[in-house]
């Protein structure tokens, strides 16, 4: 690092990368010094509302710039191990989009290698960096829903002309689960824990990919959870957890920057809207913070999104998608 602003580079100039790096513009020690793209046309327009000292027109060409510290990788979830690897084999600091692998295998080996190398890797979950999640954690530890006993969370949204191909490719990872579904988990097992059984149907997209998926968790403490994430429908994006004292909702969309939480208590009845202060921004700019903080300290794990976080949320989602019967390429290799 240069010890005053942490460097970053983007990888793939898609969708994500534009609003990760309209955030990047918040976060007064991060500079956004690179970017690549494999294609050219786009990394002009990129570099028009984005500009930056050097346009890479491959990935190799990214990972070799000794002028960057970090590097964002924002491709689908298909070739996040590949591009993973890619920037660790350079000793390239890594934050990777969700989902950060296709299965479990491929995220134990982005790890392992990040940990033999000692180079920065995390997941880039940004939820867990909202200041509405933390609130949620505050609550949860005073314990004001008494004991847990449910989750009910919905994420859906109908895909259009206009949605990422990505979405329902099966060579790209596509489907409900990996793209959306793994909101659901996240936040179900941040209140709840790892389950102790998971159930999980799905009704397929033309392309094979789970266009809709209903999972249920049960926990051996009398807790349960029901998960739904849709492509074909346009949901309330919204988790609720119960509790024998009363119910926290997390209105929609749960997963994005929320300036309120609403808490409902059962006896006497009232409802409370807890307010939450959040920036102006996306929400990237959060995780973009917590990063910068990782590397300045010189660590190679964050201690809020661990390494296994990321390999339980993964380990998840096989399971998940084994009872489904969801398969996708990188499964056979
Ligand atoms: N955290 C969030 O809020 C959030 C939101 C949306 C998406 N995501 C995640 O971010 C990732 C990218 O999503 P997106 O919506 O930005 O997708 P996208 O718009 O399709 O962009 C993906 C980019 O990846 C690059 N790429 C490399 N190999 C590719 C291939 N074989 N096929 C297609 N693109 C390829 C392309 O960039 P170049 O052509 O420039 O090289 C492409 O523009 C996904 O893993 C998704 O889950 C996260």
């Amino acid at each position: 690092m240069n010890g005053t602003k942490i460097r970053w580079g983007i990888l793939g100039c898609g969708r994500i990368a534009r609003k990760f790096a309209s955030d990047l513009l918040l976060v007064t020690d991060a500079e956004l010094i690179a970017a690549a793209s494999r294609n050219k046309e786009t990394l002009t327009l990129f570099a028009k509302d984005f500009p930056c000292k050097h346009l890479h027109n491959s990935y190799e060409e990214l990972v070799a710039n000794e002028a960057v510290d970090v590097i964002y990788i924002a491709t689908p979830h298909s070739h996040h191990h590949e591009h993973t690897l890619l920037c660790l084999d350079h000793n390239k600091a890594v934050l990777c989009e969700k989902a950060f692998a296709i299965n479990s295998r491929q995220a134990r080996e982005m790890v392992d290698t990040a940990r033999q190398k000692k180079v920065f890797l995390m997941e880039a979950l940004w939820t867990k960096f909202l200041p509405h999640y933390k609130k949620l954690q505050e609550l949860l530890q005073q314990e004001v829903l008494g004991e847990l006993k449910s989750v009910l969370v919905n994420f859906g949204f109908k895909t259009s002309g206009n949605s990422p191909q990505r979405l329902l490719d099966p060579s790209l990872g596509g489907g409900t689960l990996l793209d959306i579904g793994i909101y659901n988990v996240f936040i179900t097992t941040s209140v709840l824990g790892k389950p102790d059984y998971i159930e999980a149907m799905m009704t397929a997209a033309s392309t094979g990919v789970d266009e809709q998926i209903a999972v249920l968790f049960k926990y051996n403490n009398g807790a349960m959870a029901q998960l739904f994430s849709s492509f074909v429908t346009n949901l309330p994006i919204e988790a609720e957890i119960n509790g024998t004292e009363g119910c926290i909702t997390l209105t929609s969309r749960f997963y994005e920057p929320s300036s309120t939480i609403q808490l409902s208590k059962q006896i006497p009845y009232e409802r409370e809207i807890i307010p939450v202060e959040r920036e102006s921004g996306l929400g990237y700019q959060y995780e973009i913070r917590h990063v910068n903080q990782c590397l300045n300290k010189g660590l190679t794990e964050s201690p809020v999104m661990t390494h296994a976080d990321t390999l339980l949320l993964m380990e998840l989602l096989d399971t998940i998608r084994m009872k489904a019967g969801i398969k996708y390429p990188a499964d056979l290799s």
